[in-house]
């Protein structure tokens, strides 16, 4: 492999596996990030004078950046991950997860089609687009079906997964219609390193460890299956080398646990790890419910253990550990993250919203 273009890099996901190709691939990287709120270069610190990094700050949906890019670099594969990620958000503001997941993921891959066409033959068949999606694309599941598979029915139920649906579908048109090599991931909840302190597992771990209210949506009894993020980054290179173009692959870390269940497993660590005077369950709050809040998502990652040979390495238990350790060991990142608009966005999600009743 080459070098690789990787969109989103400054995120969670994207900076976990820009540290993880360059770990374990070698080959230089190419970060194009527009750096929202959930950029965070600091996610990419230990690449600060590696040449194997380079970042360049822009968005997908500006053709002009991204066809100077793809000149300037001439990329073996795009691998995208830049996109309005926090389903929260898309509730009370959907339009900008138009603009980018839909409008700007169709950009990127209209340029990248523009400039692949000018490849020589051989250049044009090992390239590969990977559009990185997500299970939502599926919608919700009821407590005795049967996980996601592949040929699972598209029934996004919220604004971001409406979103992502669409740029799927947009990613596999491409390939159909003009023979674009793209592949297709649909991946479970990802936990650990970088994430953003707005979703479940660090708002939890950052809220306990300051003695702050745990909110929980409804009843508490919403399933996810949970994936250690360096995981999904070891699938996505095996997908990228050996997956076949125009097809999907789901990937999932088959660990269903309810958000209870979840919030518990966090307390236990700390407070093994950080004693309190009370146990930090003691701080759960149900709040009122998410608007369309999906009962139940649960990934079969049947091809993608036959197929292509993939196991995850780390259990919900192990995972977990690492992810809180690391929180631990690196609250300074933490803090910053909780800096700049953080503070807005939970007024607006959690101080206007009723509490039900205390654990
Ligand atoms: P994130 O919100 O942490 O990061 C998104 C990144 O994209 C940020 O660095 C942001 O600055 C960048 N970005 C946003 N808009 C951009 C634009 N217009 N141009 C360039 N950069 C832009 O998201 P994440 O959790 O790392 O998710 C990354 C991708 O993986 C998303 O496509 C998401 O749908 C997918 N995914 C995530 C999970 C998960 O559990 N986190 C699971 C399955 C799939
Ligand atoms: O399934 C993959 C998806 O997982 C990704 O595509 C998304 O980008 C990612 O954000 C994630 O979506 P969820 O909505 O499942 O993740 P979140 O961490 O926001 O919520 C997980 C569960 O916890 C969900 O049932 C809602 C609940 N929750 C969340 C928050 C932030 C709470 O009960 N309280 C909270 O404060």
């Amino acid at each position: 492999m080459e070098t690789i273009l990787v969109t989103g890099g400054a995120g969670f996901v994207g900076s976990n596996f820009i540290l993880d190709w360059i770990e374990h691939i070698g080959t230089r990287v190419v970060s194009l990030d527009k750096l929202t709120y959930a950029g965070n270069l600091r996610n990419l610190t230990a690449l600060r004078s590696d040449s194997r990094h380079n970042f360049v700050l822009g968005d997908i949906g500006d053709r002009a950046v991204v066809r100077k890019v793809l000149e300037l670099y001439q990329p073996a594969a795009v691998v995208h991950f830049a996109a309005e990620s926090h389903v929260d958000r898309s509730i009370l503001g959907p339009e900008e997860f138009i603009r980018t997941n839909v409008e700007g993921t169709f950009r990127l891959l209209d340029e990248v089609r523009a400039w692949w066409v000018t490849l020589k033959p051989e250049q044009r068949e090992s390239f590969r687009f990977l559009n990185v999606s997500t299970d939502e694309v599926y919608g919700s599941l009821g407590e005795g079906d049967t996980p996601f598979t592949e040929n699972s029915q598209y029934a996004p139920n919220s604004p971001y997964a409406a979103s992502k649906a669409s740029a799927d579908h947009i990613a596999r048109a491409y390939c159909h219609t003009y023979g674009l090599p793209t592949i297709i991931t649909n991946c479970s909840n990802n936990y650990g390193p970088y994430q953003f302190p707005e979703k479940l597992i660090p708002l939890v771990i950052g809220n306990a460890l300051a003695g702050r209210a745990i909110p929980v949506y409804g009843d508490g009894q919403n399933v996810r299956d949970w994936i250690f993020v360096r995981d999904h980054c070891a699938a996505l290179r095996t997908i990228l080398r050996r997956g076949v173009p125009g097809t999907s692959y789901n990937i999932g870390g088959e660990s269903e646990r309810t958000n209870l269940q979840v919030i518990a497993a966090i307390c236990n660590v700390l407070d093994e790890e950080v004693p309190a005077a009370s146990p930090r369950r003691d701080l759960i709050e149900f709040v009122k419910d998410r608007l369309g809040h999906d009962r139940r998502y649960a990934i079969d990652c049947t091809r993608l253990r036959a197929e292509l040979a993939w196991e995850p390495a780390e259990s919900f238990e192990t995972g977990l550990r690492k992810t809180v350790l690391w929180y631990l060991e690196n609250s300074e990142w933490a803090k910053e993250a909780r800096g700049g608009n953080y503070q807005h966005w939970i007024s607006v999600n959690y101080e206007q919203r009723d509490t039900i009743c205390r654990a």
